[in-house]
């Protein structure tokens, strides 16, 4: 997959693309990063991308010309078009769903601005997707697309081991996940629940199951409107 990103601080990019699962999936070649400063691409001679609103009112408002033309230069040897990302507090509200589905494409181009507004035929001429990454507002779309490629990058094929498979995440399953406990088996008087060293992986198995749909109901009934219960989970709500 390639990603781009279109913004004017490049350098906040630096220590999240160089860090981690991130890192680890360019070396693996799953994924190539490409950050560009749009500001490169206006053709203003003082390299101005922003301009005040017509019609009047505070703020400055981004333009057209160095998104488009930073745009088409990015797809010019393409024949698929790629997703374009606008992230801003006005988008749909990002979810897992939405990662899964961009985790399909080929190529992604996020665009980051730090303005009271975009200029809106950027808004219907060029973007794909309008993201929020939740109800509140940020200074900037940079870290928002840190947020939804952190999300993407980690579902690609090859980028997590089998260790750490994201197809038990929570969300992924339409529940949260359930406890986990690591050694010792008793720290500070704390103790961990018995089934969990009993070696019956089929209690195990179904301990989780049940701690996973008892998490969901107490955090986050709310999934559970949209989740198909099993007969056994029917019965575990009611208990
Ligand atoms: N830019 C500013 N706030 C944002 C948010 N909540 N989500 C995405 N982009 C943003």
């Amino acid at each position: 997959m390639k990603i781009d990103v279109l913004t004017l601080f490049p350098e906040m990019f630096q220590p999240v693309f160089q860090t981690s699962i991130l890192k680890k999936a360019a070396e693996k070649e799953a994924v190539q990063y490409r950050v560009i400063n749009f500001r490169d691409y206006s053709s203003n001679k003082h390299k101005t991308v922003d301009d005040y609103p017509y019609g009047g009112g505070v703020g400055m408002v981004l333009k057209p010309q160095p998104v488009f033309d930073a745009i088409e230069d990015l797809t010019k040897e393409e024949t698929k078009k790629p997703r374009i990302i606008l992230m801003c507090p006005q988008g749909e509200t990002y979810t897992q769903k939405k990662a899964e589905q961009f985790a399909k494409e080929d190529h992604l181009i996020f665009i980051c601005g730090h303005y009271e507004g975009y200029d809106e035929r950027i808004r219907s001429h060029v973007v794909t997707d309008e993201i929020s990454i939740g109800d509140y507002v940020l200074t900037g779309g940079e870290l928002a697309s840190m947020v939804v490629i952190d999300s993407v990058v980690r579902l690609l094929p090859g980028v997590l081991g089998k260790e750490a498979s994201h197809e038990l995440d929570s969300f992924s399953t339409g529940l949260l996940e359930h406890p986990h406990y690591t050694r010792p088996a008793e720290y500070k008087g704390y103790k961990v629940p018995d089934v969990l060293l009993s070696g019956n992986h089929e209690k195990i198995e179904q301990w989780r199951s049940k701690e996973s749909l008892r998490r969901t109901f107490e955090r986050r009934p709310d999934l559970l409107d949209k989740y198909e219960l099993s007969e056994q989970q029917k019965i575990w709500l009611k208990e």
